[in-house]
């Protein structure tokens, strides 16, 4: 016998209820059929205007519906919350997870039967995905796309990425201003996400990766019509899904995070998918650590994409995108289900590379054991994160006198003095940056380097934090170090003029203070007052997890899969 449907205890009554649930529906014109008992699709929207990165999902969202009216299914589209990753004060990650309960409750307390998730900024994507998990329903994926390469001069210009190197250039007075406001036009040219291989086009990335989209949904630029098409096809898919009860939980399994996490280390992916994908598998029971992250250490750098390489999103589609990649990492993926109810290795059949300077071969890559490194030692005892590939490759192995910055604020006021007493080898440390302290665990960790320093040419230096760092940035940069300063994390007890010692092949990160000293510290440290105390911001510092733990709210950990069964009228 086949499950009852869902929507079925919405629109399948003969009761007032049922009255009540149709009757208002059909103001928007919809017949009688649409409540005969057919799949009714949810397409969860974070399209807005203050989300530019999504703004080509409304479209998108027309082409979801087709694909679900042609398999016989009945689509509503809902907004939820929608994160822009640019827009928003004090960081959109503090968001990420209020935006995560209101997919969920939204899921929960409607009458669909399966979700198709539109997203692409980069919280957003995660966002929905935890929320969705914790009421797991058949879900599907489908991308915002990245944006068309960007052009400055006659030259490919990348997001983010070349943000940072042309605000370096005008603080070391060799860009003008005039041209530094005429980059930001050519860079961002049309719809779509961050076109270097930044937290968005990491996580669209490894969403198929992990396939919970279809086939080339990672890559393919948001305006290639492709992408509707996509769209269209993901309409039929889920109504498929549906039928076959195929749910969210029985993708995402340990074995596709598994995946994940290699297949970030190919594509040469963001830092801050490590935390989204903690804190995913919170929500399905996967008892992912960050431990685990290091499974992707010695798989190589594939994808020559910004930050970690030289080429775009565009380049990366059109040269085979995700589908090119798994087929060089063939042998190492993991036996994991789809939304296709297929193998991951069938993402993979029939995938060519059609610029092996794009996407490099297994055994000729861009860089080798790529993946991202877990550091542990006495300043940060829960782990902290290093990424090589954006790294330089003499500062990996690293020893330095500490100059702290207590917080952003101090950073910004001190950094560019001429007299600040830093040398190349100065390891720039900066506190008060975690989920706690922000609040909500920033990308400022790429901290800038200092005025003095880049007068004389550096360009990069070990830095040191518990915040996050954007996915289109690059440099030799220790993040999420846990537990945070504001946490009482040890990172609160340096001092400026300390030792500390870097070494990534060895996942070490030590502060050199002995440990008397360090217990007189603790015995002085008070954490800062708190900069909420209502609303949103204060649920979310009262229940915020560590980076290590995803940066989840411990409430939300887990899932509620039973039906509500009470009305509200
Ligand atoms: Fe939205 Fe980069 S800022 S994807």
């Amino acid at each position: 016998m086949t499950k009852p449907r869902r929507s079925a205890n919405w629109y399948g009554k003969l009761d007032k209820d049922g009255f009540i649930h149709r009757s208002w529906m059909k103001n928007q014109g919809f017949p009688d059929q649409a409540f005969d008992g057919r799949p009714v699709i949810g397409i969860c929207n974070t399209w807005s205007e203050l989300t530019p990165c999504n703004s080509g999902l409304r479209t998108l969202a027309e082409g979801v519906k087709r694909g679900v009216w042609e398999a016989g299914g009945f689509p509503v589209e809902f907004p939820v919350t929608s994160l822009g990753e640019t827009q928003m004060k004090p960081t959109a990650m503090l968001f990420r997870n209020l935006l995560a309960m209101d997919v969920e409750e939204c899921i929960r307390a409607y009458g669909i039967d399966g979700v198709v998730l539109l997203g692409g900024c980069d919280k957003t994507t995660p966002g929905q995905l935890m929320g969705a998990a914790s009421v797991d329903l058949p879900t599907i994926v489908v991308s915002s796309g990245p944006m068309l390469n960007g052009k400055f001069r006659g030259h490919d210009i990348g997001s983010g990425t070349d943000v940072w190197k042309f605000s370096e250039a005008v603080r070391a007075g060799e860009m003008t201003l005039q041209d530094f406001m005429a980059a930001e036009s050519g860079m961002s040219r049309s719809a779509g996400v961050c076109m270097t291989m930044g937290t968005a086009s990491t996580m669209s990335s490894l969403v198929e990766a992990m396939g919970l989209s279809l086939p080339t949904n990672g890559a393919l630029p948001a305006v290639d019509a492709r992408r509707m098409a996509l769209a269209h096809l993901t309409g039929k898919r889920i109504v498929e899904m549906v039928e076959e009860d195929l749910l969210l939980s029985k993708v995402l399994t340990r074995a596709s995070f598994e995946n994940a996490i290699l297949a970030n280390a190919a594509v040469g992916g963001s830092t801050n998918a490590v935390v989204h994908l903690l804190a995913i598998a919170g929500r399905v029971g996967v008892n992912l650590t960050l431990d685990d992250i290091e499974i992707g250490a010695e798989i190589p750098l594939l994808v020559n994409c910004m930050p970690s390489g030289k080429y775009l999103m565009e380049d990366f589609a059109y040269a085979g995108g995700v589908p090119a990649v798994l087929a060089e990492l063939k042998g190492h993926l993991r036996k994991a289900n789809t939304v296709l109810g297929r193998d991951i290795s069938a993402y993979a059949e029939g995938a060519e590379c059609f610029n092996r300077d794009v996407i490099h071969a297994f055994d000729a890559p861009v860089k080798p054991a790529a993946g991202l490194r877990v550091l542990r030692g006495n300043l940060a005892p829960d782990g902290a994160i290093v990424k090589p590939s954006a790294a330089t490759d003499a500062l990996l192995e690293h020893e330095g006198p500490a100059h702290v910055f207590e917080n952003i604020e101090d950073l910004k006021a001190n950094v560019d003095r001429d007299d600040l007493p830093v040398t190349p080898d100065t390891i720039l440390v900066l506190k008060g940056c975690g989920p706690k302290g922000y609040p909500g665990m920033p990308e400022v960790g790429n901290m800038p380097i200092p005025k003095v320093l880049v007068q004389q040419g550096v360009r990069d230096m070990v830095r040191v934090s518990d915040g996050r760092m954007s996915g289109t940035a690059y440099g030799t940069v220790v993040l999420h170090v846990s537990p945070e300063a504001q946490a009482g994390g040890p990172l609160a007890l340096v001092k400026t003029g300390d030792r500390i010692r870097l070494s990534a092949s060895r996942g070490e990160l030590t502060l050199l203070v002995p440990d008397d000293e360090l217990a007189a510290r603790r015995a002085a440290w008070r954490p800062d007052a708190p900069r909420y105390d209502r609303g949103y911001a204060r649920l979310y510092v009262d229940h915020v997890l560590q980076a290590d733990k995803g940066a989840d709210l411990d409430f939300l950990v887990g899932k509620d899969t039973r039906l509500v069964t009470r009305e509200s009228h």
